[in-house]
């Protein structure tokens, strides 16, 4: 089922009656890079809290294709860009987080302890996280933990894509590419809200949530498959599944237009394919459209701005499926194995 509205949960913190923090959580622990069979849930001790950290008692953490990476280890390339090279070096997988502070490091100055806060911690799949101060932010009282929990890693990379790599103007004819997906369907609402039409790509039965997104358009690339081929064109593509090559997306972009590659699984185990990237940052000058790539920048400028769509409804966050802790290997190989759709969320306090 896909929710399409939040609940409001928040309590002011002020009137929130700090509860102490136990020694020990129960945690989804990894200690070697492999499949979701690596997972286990333990009791470990709550980690201790650096001075610009943050301490979150988690209500709930989002799964998203980076959690599957950092717990295979795959491509290589994720492990030397120092996420640990024979085995993870946080043994808590879990980025996206919304929960309640329970203690903050000596150098916080932005939250106090009872704030409602999401955005990217250290292992959120665990009953507390850590997470650096720039990285969070306040939660919209209107919405939800579960739907603050799905929101940041996906909806700041598609923010990201829309804005400052894709130079979204109004009245842009937008391509989504994998709009069922996590970084997709925060893209098709974003573009709807900032003006844009907007054309969304995805498969079979997933359809269905892209019309619920808004999208203008929806594309099912099971059945259209010459969709990139020339037909329609556009101010701005945003590839975020697919892997289709640089030239059959250049085919069906406007000579003025720019492509955001943000990411597409599959590739080989070294560097996961990402040849068209280099491919899109080689080609762009000799071309007239724009090619790009970026990696996400994660910092609370970029949650305080999707913040704001949160509050003010422009964005919903599309849950689609809930997990309990123990049940994080099922999502994560839910995911993995495309039976999920929208955001998956591990319901956790
Ligand atoms: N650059 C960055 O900083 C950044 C940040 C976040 C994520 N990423 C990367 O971006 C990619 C997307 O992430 P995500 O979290 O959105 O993943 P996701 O939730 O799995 O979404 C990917 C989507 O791609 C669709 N797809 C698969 N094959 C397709 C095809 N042939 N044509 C069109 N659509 C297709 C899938 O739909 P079906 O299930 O219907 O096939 C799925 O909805 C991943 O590779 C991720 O690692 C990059």
């Amino acid at each position: 089922m896909i929710e399409t509205t939040g609940t409001a949960t928040s309590q002011p913190s002020a009137h929130t009656k700090p509860t102490p923090v136990p020694p020990t959580m129960r945690a989804v622990i990894q200690r070697t890079y492999g499949s979701a069979d690596t997972l286990s849930v333990e009791t470990v001790p709550v980690p201790d809290i650096g001075p610009h950290q943050v301490l979150v008692s988690v209500r709930a953490a989002g799964i998203d294709r980076g959690v599957w990476h950092l717990m295979t280890g795959l491509p290589y390339l994720v492990r030397l860009a120092g996420f640990g090279l024979t085995r993870p070096k946080n043994p808590t997988p879990g980025l996206d987080v919304a929960g309640r502070v329970v203690a903050v490091g000596s150098a916080v100055t932005r939250f106090a302890v009872g704030d409602e806060v999401f955005g990217i911690a250290n292992g959120s799949l665990a009953e507390y996280a850590l997470a650096d101060q720039t990285k969070l932010a306040p939660k919209p009282e209107n919405i939800g933990f579960e739907e603050a929990a799905v929101a940041t890693v996906s909806g700041i990379t598609a923010l990201q894509a829309l804005t400052d790599v894709g130079r979204l103007a109004p009245g842009h004819r937008v391509l989504v590419i994998g709009a069922s997906g996590g970084v997709g369907s925060y893209a098709v609402q974003l573009a709807k809200a900032l003006g844009a039409t907007v054309t969304g790509v995805a498969g079979g039965t997933k359809t269905e949530l892209v019309r619920l997104l808004g999208a203008d358009r929806v594309i099912d690339y099971r059945g259209e498959h010459e969709y990139l081929d020339g037909g329609d064109h556009y101010d701005l593509i945003i590839d975020t599944g697919g892997r289709n090559p640089l030239r059959r997306l250049r085919r069906a972009l406007d000579p003025g237009g720019t492509l955001v590659i943000v990411g597409g699984e599959g590739g080989n185990r070294l560097t996961g394919g990402i040849g068209r990237q280099i491919g899109a940052v080689l080609w762009s000058p000799l071309v007239s459209q724009r090619l790009t790539m970026f990696i996400s920048e994660e910092h609370h400028r970029w949650i305080d701005r999707l913040a704001r769509h949160l509050a003010d409804g422009s964005v919903v966050p599309a849950i689609g499926r809930r997990y309990r802790l123990d049940q994080a290997s099922t999502a994560i190989d839910d995911l993995a194995a495309g039976r999920a759709q929208g955001k998956s969320v591990i319901v956790i306090g």
